[in-house]
């Protein structure tokens, strides 16, 4: 039995391979991106013409598609592959069944001592439960004076839909790690986001789309941020408060501060699977759910930059990238897709000293380019950061490793900027491979990440807090339904990471369950003369460990002014974006009634907003 185990995984790693050499097919793309600019024609014609011209930039990539396309030869070799794979990871896992039992029955004694412990748990999760959602009390009224946006939400919806209001469309999420507002270089536009970064296929999906401006996450750390993906409601609501990133270990719903009973209320993966969606996840979960039991496609890599899968040393993107094209290839034709490709990249390895860890191929990649240092990246702006600010910061740790001189920040910078470009070519593949399918007329792409980044902005590294390099990040949405007019153009409206879910459920035709907070994107670019959006949004942050490692923060956001509340010491900032856009400036103690004015009004809405994502109201935010 071993060496039939051994053998399978030796055909396996060699299919795998061959499924490498189907992502070579972006050789091409990355051709373009070594040229350095982005061609003339993505910027007329959109993404559908780079992905065909790449194909023949080079005369290798140009050999490649052909072979891969035509049936005869490598496009029914791959197929076939793809379908011995399904097969021996079938018998993988039978061989794994077989020895789980083995395994089970040795330890049976322990594991049903285990047992008793987790019904014991899972029952005061139960009462935890039943205290939260099953009070009785009626959903209180929004407050009277809040915004006219903020309507309760009417009588409870059916998850099951009728099958005549399913779209029938497939849905691509390409869902990048700790992506800053401007880790895109959208060159398609009179005044590029970064001049030294290059992301051709991104810029190409935004000019045939849509690019959201002002998008923003509730809370920026991978694991809440996912959470809120999944369920379309802020952590107070889903209450994934605790840190559970890593791959490996099992999916215990003990992570949870509380066991939801019916997971299809929350996850938008189980609502579409139960509407007919073959539904995938390929890459990053980055919490400890059950969502992934239900799933036709589940892959799980996360918190590694390279691995050795067998014989063959993998990076994590490449990898994503082949599970991607996997799923795509295999997927059955008369069903709608979802598929959620859950890069790792550019997320740290957080262990490891040199943290960012792109391919080899890719190291030529600006390596004559110098990453300019942002403005507000000075002892000063570190000294304005409120008292609690201490070495301890973790912010400041990773400050440390990553910015604390000028060689090490280009170094961090180049490396992640590879790894960006890196998930762009990725991306590039999927999408020539949805061409190929036929099917770019009936998906709708979406590209965003879990949270932003300090590059060394404010003396500090990573997310955690509400300031703007942490909160604002990427979005592009591509969507067949799209007028003409509206394509290639951005929109400046707050839209939310609570809004992906329903946005994601409303484009298959299911309504979005009354417990998610947010709302269906496509509003904004299928009714233009629409007007009555959000213009301010609350914030939050748990503490992570201590205090001061990494404090708890709450925020109102508004284009204008952002009120900062830091619970752990009570402590209130405010900024005024208008003219100061870097958010150094605490006019907190400001004596200029306009000043003093504002703090007022902010403090209020911070509170009336605060207050609706605390309750257990059914309520749009
Ligand atoms: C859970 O949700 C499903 C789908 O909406 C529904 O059919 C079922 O009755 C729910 N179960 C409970 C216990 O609420
Ligand atoms: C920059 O920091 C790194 C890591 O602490 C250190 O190894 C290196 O010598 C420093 N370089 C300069 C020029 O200070
Ligand atoms: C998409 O395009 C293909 C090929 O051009 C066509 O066969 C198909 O009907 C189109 N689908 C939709 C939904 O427009």
């Amino acid at each position: 039995m071993a060496s039939t185990a051994i053998s399978s995984l030796g055909m396996l790693l060699w299919i795998f391979t061959f499924i490498l050499l189907v992502s070579l097919v972006y050789i091409n793309i990355i051709a373009v991106i070594r040229g350095g600019q982005l061609p003339k024609n993505v910027v007329n014609n959109g993404f559908a013409s780079l992905l065909e011209q790449s194909k023949t930039t080079t005369a290798k990539g140009a050999a490649i598609a052909t072979s891969l396309s035509s049936e005869s030869n490598g496009g029914a070799t791959y197929k076939a592959n793809s379908q011995t794979i399904e097969g021996m990871e079938a018998e993988i896992e039978a061989l794994r069944k077989t020895k789980a039992k083995l395994d089970t029955e040795l330890r049976i004694g322990q594991m049903e001592e285990k047992i008793h412990s987790l019904n014991q748990e899972f029952q005061q999760w139960e009462g935890k439960f039943n205290n939260l959602y099953k009070s009785d009390t009626k959903p209180k009224q929004a407050p009277a004076n809040s915004s006219p946006l903020l309507p309760p939400v009417g009588e409870k919806k059916q998850h099951k839909v009728d099958s005549k209001d399913l779209t029938g469309m497939n849905i691509l999420l390409l869902y990048a790690d700790d992506w800053t507002h401007h880790t895109l270089s959208s060159y398609h536009q009179t005044k590029p986001l970064n001049t030294i970064l290059k992301t051709p296929i991104l810029d190409a999906l935004a000019a045939d789309g849509i690019r959201f401006t002002h998008n923003c996450v509730t809370t920026s750390v991978c694991w809440i941020s996912r959470a809120t993906l999944y369920t379309g409601q802020y952590m107070s609501r889903h209450k994934t408060t605790k840190p559970c990133c890593w791959s490996g270990l099992p999916k215990t719903k003990g992570q949870l501060d509380y066991v939801p009973d019916n997971w299809s209320e929350l996850s938008f993966y189980e609502l579409l699977k139960e509407n007919g969606y073959h539904v995938g996840h390929a890459g990053k979960w980055g919490i400890h759910l059950p969502f992934h039991k239900n799933l036709d496609f589940n892959v799980e890599d996360d918190g590694w930059h390279y691995r050795k899968i067998g014989k063959k040393l993998w990076h994590i993107t490449e990898k994503n990238e082949a599970d991607a094209l996997r799923f795509l290839a295999t997927r059955p034709k008369d069903k709608p897709f979802f598929l959620n490709v859950a890069f790792f990249a550019t997320h740290a390895k957080d262990s490891d000293i040199r943290q960012y860890m792109p391919q080899e191929s890719s190291m030529e990649w600006y390596k004559d380019d110098t990453i300019p240092v942002p403005p507000t990246a000075t002892q000063e702006a570190w000294e304005k950061m409120p008292y609690f600010f201490t070495n301890e910061n973790e912010g400041r740790t990773r400050w440390g490793v990553r910015y604390s001189n000028y060689t090490l920040h280009q170094t961090m910078m180049k490396n992640y900027y590879r790894m960006a470009t890196e998930v762009d070519a990725a991306c590039g593949a999927i999408l020539e491979e949805l061409r190929r399918q036929d099917a770019l007329n009936n998906t709708v792409i979406i590209f965003t990440t879990d949270n932003g980044n300090f590059h060394s902005e404010h003396g500090l590294a990573d997310k955690w807090y509400p300031h703007q390099e942490s909160i604002r990040v990427p979005l592009i949405i591509h969507d067949p339904r799209m007028a003409d007019s509206v394509k290639g153009t951005t929109n400046d409206e707050f839209t939310l990471n609570i809004d992906l879910a329903p946005t994601i459920l409303r484009a298959a035709g299911i309504p979005a369950p009354d417990k998610m907070h947010g709302r269906d994107m496509s509003e904004l670019y299928l009714s233009p003369d629409r007007t009555d959006w959000r213009k301010e949004f609350f914030y939050e942050h748990p503490v992570i460990n201590t205090k001061r490692y990494v404090p708890a923060s709450e925020a109102l956001v508004r284009k204008d002014y952002k009120y900062m509340y830091w619970p752990d010491y009570k402590y209130e900032q405010l900024f005024d974006l208008k003219v100061d856009p870097g958010e150094i400036n605490d006019l907190f103690q400001s004596t200029n009634p306009e000043h003093k004015q504002q703090l007022d009004y902010m403090r209020e809405r911070f509170n009336e907003l605060k207050h609706l994502v605390k309750s257990d109201e059914v309520v749009t935010l």
